[in-house]
């Protein structure tokens, strides 16, 4: 029997490129989104049009908030899912800090309201889009999945993230039935190798390779990094940047073991890195060399909230999923460069921002 898939946020960046790997892995994918972070000119949001296009498979699409508990019983209703991928949520930072109701109504009351839908209608098995900013200023490196949360995080969203697996932990101790992996995410970027589904910032991108990717393009006239004065190997900050179609895949292999035989129970947390981490300057090399243009930039002040070094130990993720890393910051700076110049507007037919 095909397995029924419910995603949440399944328009957005890591959202789309999820379920393009479970249609080419033959489950069956409803995605519920409310759009405010989504291109939507017709009936479907434009990323899963083209997702359709690419997989030749179709999605079935609900426009809905996850406050709207009608809404989700509705859907939990007239479909038997076997697991939830939760990806909707608010995520700039800055934002966070100006508007932090907004992001604890919306994302952890949006997280409360899909659970009890899911415990209403029998659905147990939850995979979870979480952050390695749950880990704060890291205490020590690489991060591994033991490393304290939520001391240190410096922004609302971060917080939201870190409220949110607190709440999944005292269910799971509550309840023996549920089953979640909860993802932590380093830093995803690139975009499918087609160039037709990836990342679309709203306005002016805050993160680094949307950022660079805009440079390059000509839409921004050059880069700011925020300090060259950190520990590292040439004071720019460093992450541990994951390609979207591995981060992707990984989710897939969180659902498989969740379906499998001896599969995962009660609450998992699992880090999504290569357990590389590469600086900004490093990454503006990369990007020259898969665009072949230079890129301009200045030196200019440390960002606030901004840790030096953050990168994942990832041995937990090939144990418990049997999932590693395959690409390289090449292949993401690439397909970055192929998605932007495809589409130099992102998902709309004109430009916006
Ligand atoms: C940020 C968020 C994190 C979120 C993640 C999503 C903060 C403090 N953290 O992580 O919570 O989960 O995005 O991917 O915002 N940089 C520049 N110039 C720029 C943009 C970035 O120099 O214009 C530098 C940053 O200082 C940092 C690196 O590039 O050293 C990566 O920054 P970014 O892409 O924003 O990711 P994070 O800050 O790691």
């Amino acid at each position: 029997m095909v397995a029924e898939v419910l995603v949440t946020g399944g328009a957005g960046f890591v959202g789309s490129h999820t379920v393009l790997v479970l249609l080419q892995n033959g489950f069956k994918v409803v995605v519920l989104d409310n759009l405010v972070n989504a291109v939507s000119e017709g009936p479907k949001p434009e990323a899963l049009v083209r997702v359709e296009k690419l997989t030749k498979k179709s999605v079935e699409f609900h426009e809905a908030d996850l406050s709207d508990s009608k809404a989700l019983d509705d859907i939990f209703s007239s479909h038997n899912f076997e697991c939830v991928i939760h990806f909707a949520a608010l995520k700039a930072v800055g934002e966070s800090c100006q508007l932090p109701l907004a992001y604890y109504r919306n994302n952890v009351a949006g997280t409360l309201s899909l659970l009890e839908a899911m415990k209403k209608h029998k659905v147990h098995r939850l995979v979870f889009s979480s952050s390695a900013t749950v880990y704060g200023d890291p205490q020590y490196l690489p991060l591994d999945e033991a490393h304290p949360t939520g001391q240190g995080c410096t922004n609302p969203y971060g917080r939201t993230k870190f409220f949110i697996e607190e709440m999944l932990v005292d269910l799971c101790k509550a309840e023996q039935q549920w089953q979640v992996v909860s993802l932590r995410y380093f830093n995803p970027v690139g975009a499918h190798p087609s160039g037709q589904i990836g990342e679309d910032p709203l306005g002016i991108p805050n993160n680094l390779m949307p950022y660079v990717s805009q440079v390059a393009i000509g839409k921004r006239s050059e880069l700011q990094i925020f300090g060259d004065d950190y520990d590292t190997v040439d004071g720019t900050g460093v992450r541990d940047y994951i390609h979207i179609m591995d981060l992707a895949d990984g989710h897939v292999s969180a659902l498989e073991r969740l379906l499998g035989s001896d599969p995962l129970q009660g609450f998992n947390a699992v880090n999504l890195g290569t357990g590389k981490g590469n600086s900004v300057l490093e990454v503006v090399a990369a990007f020259e060399k898969a665009s072949n243009k230079k890129l301009k930039y200045k030196i200019v002040a440390r960002r606030a909230g901004d840790v030096a070094t953050s990168f994942a130990d990832p041995k937990l993720a090939k144990e418990l999923l049997g999932w590693t890393a395959k690409k390289d910051i090449l292949d993401m700076c690439k397909d970055a460069w192929n998605w932007q110049v495809q589409n130099p507007n992102g998902f709309r037919s004109s430009d916006k921002n």
